[in-house]
């Protein structure tokens, strides 16, 4: 060999094993990384003071996935995403393998399974058995309710009704979830009293702090709508000459409370400090979208935008707060078919997550984010890297038609995709061709395998995402309703007020005790 030949060597191999190294070293730096995070975790043996509850409505571990991708490809991590301590939730019901919001929400805040459809109540409550419901043992206290016993403050935000499946359980006990107002009632229903009413005139409903979402035609008898902000014939619609808002700023008043009514995002701005109760009713139906919301003033305000309003206020309460926060488009828009929509509510609650963060102290203060259940969606294979989550993969073998990177398992008329054609005596079944659409729109319905009369909930496990006191306690797989204990566990809430004699760390004495002199 001579020179030329021992240069062209050494250089090809450099190419080789060099860039072998580099690329190696990537992806161990990446590593290196997260063990040296891993290894930074201490457990928080703290009191929670304040608990915030994110629930992203229908947000399985895919559509996480598919809204990390979104956001930054991937690689990145969301806000919760970095929290130290992950676990999953075994979803299903009392009844069913595979539960509605109701139920689940349920589990979440009340501690126990229940079944199918019902909200606040235990399994001896079977569905629309309104006489069951009354029964004093079967109605469960909400972590809220045992927020507000230890003298914390409490609230619920959401982007749907306020009466909806998620939040009802926080203060309602109903044997169905549709019996927000007296309209949708049965007549064998009459002594019970719908959630509407039980969020303004029961407790634990009327002494939350905090109540921000959508549903003004289930509080107001005869509410009229808009072209922005329609009235919604599939959902309750009062009609028994009550007006609840009314009612809220009466109870207030008489009790000489400090409270505020608001109604759009401007109002909800200039809510000062010194309101100790807030309500805002910002739609009359669930709210809208956040990529469709009027986002002036006079419009609808985001998930942010409420979550941050609600710390504001709960956080004034020395005792600390307990605040359930919704994403609940995420499943409206899932049941609609439309991944994209779904993963972009996704990514607004992750938003709100991180504002959350921003404006507490892990040294205090549980966040946990997590999911009520999941829905029918598949990240199929291959996509490449770095291409976009509402893409198409390639065409099948099979039937030479394009696929997309998203689909369901059930859905709407709008996904079942397939039709039948013959030709020359053949009948063969045929794929509409995603290729021909914008499956990058807010619109767009991914294909779904089984026709329904939309997309249907999922059965697989939730995952739970926790930072702060005790947040280690979510560690593996669990029953969605242990989510209730060790939450309460956390603050010493209501069964576990004297579980554990309070830890002070050293960051706390500092704190309270040298600051003043300093
Ligand atoms: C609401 O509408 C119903 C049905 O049309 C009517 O009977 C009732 O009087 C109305 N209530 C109010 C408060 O206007
Ligand atoms: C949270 O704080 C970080 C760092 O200060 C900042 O970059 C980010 O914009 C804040 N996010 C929100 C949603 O407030
Ligand atoms: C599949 O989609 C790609 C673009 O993503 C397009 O170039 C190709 O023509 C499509 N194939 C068929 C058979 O429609
Ligand atoms: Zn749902």
């Amino acid at each position: 060999m001579n020179l030329w030949g021992v240069l062209v060597f050494v250089a090809v191999l450099c190419v080789t094993t060099c860039s072998l190294q580099t690329d190696q070293r990537h992806w161990k730096d990446l590593a290196e990384k997260e063990l040296h995070e891993a290894l930074q975790v201490k457990w928080n043996l703290g009191t929670a003071k304040n608990v915030i509850v994110f629930v992203g409505d229908g947000m399985g571990p895919n559509t996480v996935t598919a809204t990390r991708i979104y956001q930054g490809g991937e690689t990145h991590r969301m806000s919760f995403e970095k929290f130290p301590h992950v676990g999953l939730l075994k979803t299903y019901s009392a009844d069913k393998m595979v539960p509605d919001s109701a139920c689940s929400a349920t589990a979440l805040f009340g501690g126990v399974k229940s079944n199918y459809g019902t909200l606040g109540v235990d399994a001896t409550v079977r569905r629309n058995d309104c006489s069951a419901s009354l029964n004093k043992e079967a109605r469960l206290n909400s972590l809220a309710a045992l927020a507000l016993n230890a003298g914390k403050s409490s609230g619920l935000v959401t982007t749907m009704r306020v009466t909806h499946a998620t939040p009802g359980p926080l203060y309602a006990h109903a044997a169905s979830r549709s019996w927000e107002c007296e309209a949708s009632m049965p007549s064998n229903a009459k002594q019970c009293k719908d959630i509407a009413r039980q969020l303004v005139e029961d407790w634990p409903g009327r002494d939350l702090h905090v109540v921000l979402g959508g549903g003004r035609q289930v509080l107001v008898s005869n509410s009229t709508g808009t072209p922005d902000d329609p009235i919604s014939s599939w959902s309750c619609y009062r009609q028994d000459g009550r007006d609840l808002i009314d009612v809220y700023k009466k109870d207030k008043e008489t009790r000489g409370l400090r409270y505020k009514v608001v109604s759009n995002t401007r109002e909800l701005e200039n809510v000062d400090d010194n309101v100790e109760y807030l309500f805002g009713i910002f739609a009359n139906e669930h709210m809208k979208y956040e990529f469709e919301r009027n986002k002036g003033p006079e419009g609808q305000p985001s998930i942010s935008d409420m979550t941050k309003v609600a710390i504001k206020i709960l956080k004034k309460n020395p005792n600390g707060f307990f605040l359930m926060v919704e994403g609940g488009n995420i499943d409206m828009a899932h049941h609609r078919g439309r991944a994209k929509t779904a993963i972009d509510e996704a990514a607004a609650m992750e938003r709100a997550v991180q504002l959350a963060i921003n404006m507490t102290d892990e040294e205090d203060t549980l966040i946990i984010v997590t999911s009520d259940h999941t829905h029918t969606l598949t990240i199929n294979g291959y996509p490449e890297r770095g291409s976009s989550i509402f893409g198409i993969v390639r065409e099948s073998p099979f039937d030479q038609v394009n696929y997309t990177t998203l689909s369901y398992g059930t859905g709407g008329p709008g996904s079942f995709q397939y039709s039948v054609e013959t030709k020359d005596g053949e009948t063969r079944v045929m794929r509409r061709d995603p290729s021909k659409e914008d499956t990058e729109s807010f619109m767009y319905e991914q294909i779904a395998a089984i026709p329904l009369d939309e997309n249907s909930h999922g059965g697989g496990d939730v995952a739970i995402y926790a930072r702060g006191p005790h947040a280690h306690l979510f560690h593996n797989v669990h029953e969605q309703h242990y989510v209730y204990h060790a939450v309460a566990y956390a603050a010493k809430l209501g069964p576990y007020s004297n579980a554990y004699s309070t830890q002070i760390s050293l960051g706390v004495i500092f704190m309270t005790v040298l600051i003043p002199f300093l």
